[in-house]
């Protein structure tokens, strides 16, 4: 998964952030050109989707959730680099809310699918599981609980207040950490060198599966 995600309010606006897909695409390039077979299911992005990948749009989270779902029994590796809203609008209004008459407004917001979770914990025989964890804070301390919730296979763990890494650059600072306890600290590099670190590790995973 790639991108961010948007949760309609009503017919002409969202909730989203920032992410580009720039960090997901280039996965998806690296592995396309190590020969891998690649489907993308893409939210919002800013930068072009790379040649030879197969791209599947998906706006909100649960329609990416519909997409993966459909698409992962192909799968043998699933990475979950999109930037999923965690809540969307309980009840998107179905005509343009208009502001007359309200100095307040609330929105009442309710959890989406947790995409990766639910792969993780639906997976077939053989599937690696890949997540990421942007953090501001206690990176790797948040970054190792989410492995163990999601029974993640490797979890790409970025500090995202550091310079250089985070939404929208095209590069990262990053740390690889495996489910066998390993932290594998990288310097600052090209999202796209980092997707190279990233399948280098899930190459190594598939060795001893
Ligand atoms: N993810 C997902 N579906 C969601 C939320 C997150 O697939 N509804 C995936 C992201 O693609 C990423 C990882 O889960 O790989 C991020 O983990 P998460 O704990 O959900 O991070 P945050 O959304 O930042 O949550 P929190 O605010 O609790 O840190």
């Amino acid at each position: 998964t790639v991108g961010g995600t948007r949760e309609a309010i009503d017919p002409v606006r969202f909730i989203s952030n920032h992410s580009s897909g720039k960090m997901g695409f280039a996965v998806a390039e690296a592995a396309a050109s190590r020969g891998a077979s690649v489907t993308v299911v893409a939210g919002a992005t800013t930068v072009e989707p790379p040649a030879n990948v197969n791209v599947i749009r998906a706006m909100s989270a649960s329609e990416m959730h519909a997409a993966v779902k459909t698409e992962l029994s192909s799968a043998t590796i699933f990475v979950g680099a999109a930037a999923v809203a965690d809540y969307a609008p309980a009840n998107a209004a179905n005509a343009k809310i208009k502001k007359d008459g309200r100095d307040v407004m609330t929105l009442e917001l309710k959890k989406t699918p947790d995409i990766l979770a639910e792969v993780s914990k639906n997976r077939h025989n053989g599937l690696l599981v890949v997540g990421f964890a942007a953090e501001t804070n206690d990176v790797i301390g948040y970054a190792r609980s989410k492995m163990e919730k999601k029974g993640l296979d490797l979890v790409v763990a970025n500090d995202i207040t550091k310079d250089g890494a985070g939404f929208n650059t095209d590069t990262n600072i990053a740390t690889i950490l495996t489910r066998s306890g390993g932290e594998i600290e990288l310097p600052l590099m090209s999202k796209r060198e980092l997707a190279d670190k990233i399948l280098d590790e899930v190459v190594k995973l598939r060795a001893v599966e």
